[in-house]
């Protein structure tokens, strides 16, 4: 049959949507849905959702992009990484998930550099301890809610919730389940070594799969009978979607989080911990990424709070009026912690230098150049690691923003491309379903022959450096106020 003819569906299970697209097999997207669930702060640095609502809204998405089609040759999945989902012995949701970006598990972390070692730790791992990943997440259940932690009898990510209601399987793949700190990373299985130190039962953790394999068919009415492709975290499927999927290619995203995102044939691991080492989607591959916490969600917050009313084309517009540095204003775009370059659970967001003479434009202005600023800290670590990306493309709802792309040119001196697709997550866990079930044999073919890209901004004058020289300074002198302020006792 030809590509045309197949229609294959990504889903990618995001941070405030799930999103499902319909593409046919060289990856022209016919169809989009998207379904929205709430975010839960229950304290400063939580953040949880729930996972029933997860799957009310895949479901609702899958059934309007499939809609009208008689067979969906295969479903690939991504979404936000680390989250914990625990199920009891029906298999039923035993507390609310606990996602990426909680912030809760500072000692966990301790406990758990201890018990496995540091130096260790991150030979398995190729992480230190972090907050965000899911090992820590799961100790912090251990010792705060001893009575769930003795029901779970599966722990799953939260795309891999998703695959457990199409089909009933327990499975994840390599790239996800590197984020969850309980994986060896170089032998893409489970460490047994962790898991033992950690007093982790191994039978409560799904089964491992390179990215573009099988996990299992979908066994609802809905899409019956399809194979549903193991997939990736968002990450590495966003870098399948633009074709990041060989050494000198990169690409930036900005999300909820930002993520600078390089592909490496061979392990490289940052010895500060300041970068993530994870599998990659291509089978036997690894990738770096540095990550800002709080990226498009610094501009969705501000912009929420404070510019409701205004689009974002007219906060660009507003941005592209003020100069750079917006008038001697700074923003840390620390509003969840932070991982890179600064590993750290207790930054909070910073503007600083306000003046009376600044207005809801340069805060704005100021907000997307703190956000470049730490994507900037993300791809010096990268290079200072030898990876070295030879241009960036810029995907994620952020870049989108033409203003925005001419930022991260100018301050990187690299030159950006757009991708060509709104969707790189779900075009990426679609070209892994093209892969796994035999359209084309290996990742790599199939991004040659899908992926297309658009014309590169090419960096014109850096005028950042001077305000990024003191962007830089700004965090470790503030570093030990951030912690006395989130140890205030209330
Ligand atoms: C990656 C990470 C985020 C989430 C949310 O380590 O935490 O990119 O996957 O999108």
């Amino acid at each position: 049959m030809q590509p045309n003819n197949k229609y294959f569906i990504g889903i990618d299970l995001g941070t405030s949507c799930v999103k499902a697209v319909l593409f046919d097999g060289s990856g022209n997207a016919l169809k989009t849905a998207s379904y929205g669930y709430a975010l839960m702060q229950p304290k400063n640095g939580w953040a949880e959702q729930n996972p029933d609502e997860w799957w009310k809204a895949a479901k609702n998405a899958l059934a309007e992009v499939s809609d009208g089609i008689e067979y969906i040759s295969g479903i690939g999945l991504t979404g936000q990484m680390h989250g914990l989902v625990m199920l009891d012995e029906n298999n039923e949701v035993i507390r609310p998930a606990i996602i990426w970006c909680d912030q809760r598990t500072a000692a966990e972390c301790g406990e758990i550099t201890e018990m496995v070692g540091k130096e260790r730790l991150i030979e398995i791992t190729a992480n230190p301890a972090l907050t965000g990943f899911t090992a820590s997440k799961i100790m912090w259940v251990k010792k705060h809610e001893p009575e769930n932690y003795a029901k779970c009898r599966h722990i799953l990510l939260p795309k891999d919730y998703i695959r457990f209601k199409l089909t009933g399987e327990f499975a994840t793949d390599v790239s996800d389940a590197s984020g969850m700190q309980l994986l060896d990373i170089k032998k893409r299985s489970w460490s047994g070594e962790v898991l033992k130190k950690l007093g982790i039962n191994k039978a409560l953790l799904p089964k491992v799969y390179e990215s573009p394999e099988i996990t299992g068919y979908v066994n609802i009415e809905l899409c019956k009978d399809t194979p549903v492709i193991a997939g990736a975290g968002d990450n590495a499927a966003a870098a399948v979607g633009t074709g990041v999927v060989e050494n000198g290619k990169a690409f930036v995203t900005i999300g909820t989080s930002g993520v600078v995102f390089a592909h490496t044939d061979k392990m490289v691991i940052d010895k500060k911990g300041r970068i993530h080492t994870f599998c990659c989607a291509v089978p036997g591959k690894w990738h770096v990424m540095g990550v800002t916490q709080a990226a498009g969600l610094s501009l969705k917050w501000f912009r929420d709070n404070f510019a409701e009313s205004l689009s974002y084309k007219e906060i660009d517009d507003m941005v592209d009026s003020v100069p750079v540095g917006s008038d001697k204003l700074i923003y840390l775009p620390y509003l969840m912690g932070e991982r890179t370059p600064w590993l750290d659970e207790n930054a909070r967001g910073v503007f600083f230098g306000l003046s009376a003479i600044h207005t809801r434009k340069h805060l704005l202005r100021a907000v997307m150049e703190g956000v470049t600023f730490s994507l900037l800290d993300c791809l010096s670590v990268i290079k200072e690691n030898g990876v070295q990306p030879k241009g960036l493309i810029a995907c994620g709802g952020g870049s989108e923003s033409e203003v925005w792309r001419k930022m991260m040119a100018d301050c990187f001196i690299i030159p950006i491309s757009a991708s060509n697709t709104a969707d790189a997550p779900c075009l990426g866990a679609a070209i892994l379903a093209m892969v796994g079930t035999g359209l084309y044999s290996t990742v790599e073919k199939a991004c040659a022959a899908v992926i297309r890209q658009n014309g590169a901004v090419m960096p014109k004058e850096n005028n950042y450096s001077e305000y990024y020289e003191i962007y830089r300074q700004l965090y470790p002198k503030l570093k030990d106020s951030f912690r006395e302020l989130q140890h205030i006792w209330a």
